[in-house]
């Protein structure tokens, strides 16, 4: 098969790339290289199935021509993370929103099959213990920017439903819980890199707010699995999913963990969101997936478990330097 994936470069794109290639697929990658790089296909740069075009998905003149020869598409270039929605809202906007409709737009005349990668933000300041696809969504006001990245990936949603139900084309949305593994950075604010790469030198670990809010991290191999098994499977077609692991921590015990894990000398110390974010920036305290949807679909759950997660993090930053 032929698969096209925007934000190839990216985290989580050049796993998929990878995972795909192996499995004797063709890959065509768009990236920006806003915060993907080149680097992150470094290990299948030379493989003939891969083709790599440097663009950005707003403007590029050939998006339609590479949607139509492609069997399906991976829409995962966005502007990520809750410190870059927080300093650039504008970019996050207009990049997930018009991104996605011109993806959208690119797919239709050639019917081709579309992945969303939307995320686990879109339950806003829900307090469900688990979160479930069909949840009603409490995003918070328009006046705290936090929230553009929620609504901009929400509308990402519903116009890939309205493509799916107006106009019969096969659209599928995973919702991405928390995940991690090597590759990501943590410049963006993506709390595990942060935490093992300051442990591994010995620096203070900086937890936001009292550490109380906890989260859920889902190892990227399992991810690009859970995509790939619903992008294969008939009866995911115009429908979303949670994809993520469902073992919960707190920040605070998962500073812990990752200082002890890594015989680490770090401190943890404890910022206040205004210092890390800006005045009012809200957190949610829980972020735990209901999984049983993918699982009844595909047969999928996450196999690392925390531990494995952490080593993984730590392997590929003792390597990087
Ligand atoms: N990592 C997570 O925990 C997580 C959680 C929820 C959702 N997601 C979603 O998964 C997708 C991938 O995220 P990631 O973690 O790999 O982040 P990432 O920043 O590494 O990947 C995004 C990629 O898109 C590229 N990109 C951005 N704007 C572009 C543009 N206009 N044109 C072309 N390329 C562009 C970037 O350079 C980057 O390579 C995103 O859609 C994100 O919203 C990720």
């Amino acid at each position: 098969m032929k698969y096209l994936i925007t934000g190839g470069a990216g985290f989580i794109g050049s796993h998929l790339a990878e995972s795909l290639l192996k499995d004797g697929h063709s890959v065509t990658v768009i990236d920006d290289y806003s915060t993907g790089s080149p680097e992150n296909l470094a290990a299948v740069r030379t493989n003939p199935r891969l083709d790599v075009v440097e663009g950005d998905i707003l403007n590029l003149p050939e998006l339609e021509y590479l949607i139509t020869k492609s069997d399906m598409v991976f829409h995962l270039a966005a502007a990520v993370g809750v410190e870059l929605v927080v300093h650039d809202p504008v970019r996050t906007i207009v990049t997930n929103v018009h991104g996605t409709e011109r993806v959208l737009r690119g797919a239709e005349r050639s019917h081709t099959k579309v992945l969303i990668a939307s995320t686990s933000e879109v339950y806003g300041k829900s307090e469900k213990e688990k979160f479930n696809e069909d949840d009603d969504l409490l995003i918070g006001p328009s006046t705290n920017c936090r929230w553009s990245y929620a609504c901009s990936k929400l509308l990402d949603e519903f116009f890939g439903m309205a493509y799916f139900r107006a106009k019969k084309m096969p659209i599928i949305i995973v919702r991405l819980f928390n995940t991690v593994g090597p590759r990501q950075t943590g410049r963006y604010g993506m709390v595990l890199p942060r935490f093992v790469s300051k442990a591994l030198k010995n620096e203070s670990l900086q937890v936001y707010g009292d550490g109380e809010q906890s989260r859920c991290f889902c190892h990227v191999n399992d991810t690009v699995r859970g995509i790939c098994g619903l992008a294969g499977s008939s009866k995911a077609v115009g429908k979303v999913f949670n994809i993520g692991n469902t073992e919960e921590i707190s920040i605070n015990a998962l500073a812990e963990r990752v200082v002890k894990r890594l015989k680490s000398k770090s401190r943890i110390v404890h910022i206040p969101y205004e210092k890390a974010y800006e005045s009012g920036f809200e957190d949610m305290m829980r972020r735990l997936p209901d999984i049983s949807k993918i699982d009844r679909t595909t047969g999928w759950k996450p196999a690392y478990n925390l531990n494995q997660i952490i080593d993984s993090v730590a392997e590929y930053f003792r390597k990087k330097k």
